[in-house]
């Protein structure tokens, strides 16, 4: 959710390919970068498992049918609260989210900053980690990761 040009869509397509294939959905709502992300993702030989789509992407997930294994969520900041609960509902038992830029460069630390971007990654951290249905670490490597299980 929020793929850019692809580099992370790379990484998931080549451990879907490796563990026996699958389908990697790609969305951004940049036509421009969706178009780079096709070409290089096709000439790293995942053309064929990738489905693009040009759109926002908490609503792109509401339309996709799912469930899906593993989730990505690297929109925009704001947005993250109200994403959590579709990708709950969209993700398998067993299966896990990656959220990037928790630390969201120190200023979550900021009692001065309340954007809507900082204060949408402070609500979104407070959710999940009080929902028992979730086992989630934050692992502080650069911007900060959660990495979390769907039990
Ligand atoms: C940080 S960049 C992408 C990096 C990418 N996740 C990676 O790791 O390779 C986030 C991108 O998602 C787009 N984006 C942000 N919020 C979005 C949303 N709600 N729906 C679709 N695209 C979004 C931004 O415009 C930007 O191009």
């Amino acid at each position: 959710m929020g793929s850019g040009y692809g580099y992370s869509t790379a990484w998931f397509a080549k451990a879907v390919k490796e563990n026996g294939g699958g389908v990697v959905h790609h969305v951004v709502w940049d036509e421009k970068l969706s178009q780079m992300a096709t070409g290089h993702l096709s000439r790293l030989g995942y053309g064929d498992l990738i489905q693009y789509h040009v759109a926002e992407a908490v609503e792109t997930l509401r339309q996709v049918s799912g469930p899906f294994d593993l989730i990505f969520n690297d929109i925009n900041k704001e947005a993250y609260p109200a994403s959590l609960t579709l990708i709950k509902e969209k993700l398998r038992p067993g299966g896990a989210l990656i959220v990037d830029n928790i630390l969201w460069s120190g200023r979550i630390f900021d009692k001065k900053d309340s954007s809507p971007a900082t204060e949408g990654v402070r609500e979104f951290t407070k959710t999940i980690t009080n929902d028992s249905d979730w086992i989630v670490s934050l692992v502080p490597v650069r911007d900060g990761v959660i990495v979390a299980y769907k039990k």
